[in-house]
């Protein structure tokens, strides 16, 4: 198989996506501009949030083509191609290219896999040496909210420090641990994580780890900051 595939991940990802975009809906105001989406993987994720929230629309880019091929034909079979598309492509170089004319609002799961370089099982999943250079990435984007995946490997403490540089705020958070599968059981990838958590940059059970989805955003009319609270759920010590 030549695209993400990783049945739990994708389930935690897609049902927290549709919990925040449903619990704030009027703030974040999707229903008038759809959503900007990283990465569709297989979509079956999103398109399954697609089919639960009637009105929403999400325009998505994979830099992998085989990703995109299985996403349609997953998005055709859930019959929600008239309401998430996707292309072939580097997110960062299309929604720049799109400027002024993007939603307010991505939802991504990144790659967030730590190792010392991109020579991984699956190099897209690549997230520099500790993990959270795609997260940084989106968060310098430019976006004014942020739906995306917080693992608790990947240097979570300083992702969360830069958020806060950038002006976001974490606005809630959907939490849930998961196994540790293929990609970050690959020993160069493991190796890598323990290391993180060893020096205080991250948190791993035995064989298991916590990831967040978590909503940021700049907006004042949001109240509060949960970034404490998501540092505790992934196990930092804060
Ligand atoms: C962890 S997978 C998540 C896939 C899907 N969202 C899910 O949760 O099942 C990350 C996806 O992002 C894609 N990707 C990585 N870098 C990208 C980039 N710069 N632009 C677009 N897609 C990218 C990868 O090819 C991969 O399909």
């Amino acid at each position: 198989m030549s695209w993400f595939s990783s049945a739990d991940e994708s389930a935690h990802y897609g049902s927290s996506v549709c919990i925040l975009l449903q619990h704030y809906c009027r703030e974040l105001g999707w229903e008038q501009a759809g959503v900007l989406e990283l990465g569709s993987g297989d979509a079956s994720a999103i398109a399954d949030a697609v089919r639960v929230l009637p009105r929403l629309r999400v325009h998505s880019y994979d830099i992998s083509a085989s990703s995109v091929d299985q996403a349609r034909e997953n998005i055709a079979v859930r019959g929600v191609a008239d309401r998430y598309t996707v292309e072939v492509g580097d997110f960062f170089e299309r929604a720049h290219a799109a400027g002024g004319a993007s939603p307010p609002t991505v939802i991504a799961n990144p790659g967030y896999l730590p190792a010392p370089d991109c020579d991984i099982r699956m190099p897209e999943l690549w997230g520099g040496p500790s993990g959270h250079d795609q997260v940084l990435e989106l968060l310098k984007a430019g976006f004014e909210h942020v739906v995306t995946t917080v693992p608790s490997y990947s240097d979570p403490v300083a992702t969360l420090e830069t958020a806060r540089d950038l002006g976001y705020r974490v606005v809630n958070f959907v939490a849930m641990g998961l196994d540790f599968g293929p990609y970050s059981s690959e020993p160069k990838v493991h190796a890598q994580i323990r290391r993180l958590c060893a020096e205080g940059r991250g948190w791993a059970g035995e064989d298991e780890y916590m990831v967040a989805v978590a909503l940021f955003t700049r907006d004042p009319e949001f109240p509060g900051d949960r970034a404490t609270h998501l540092l505790r759920v992934l196990q930092l010590q804060v």
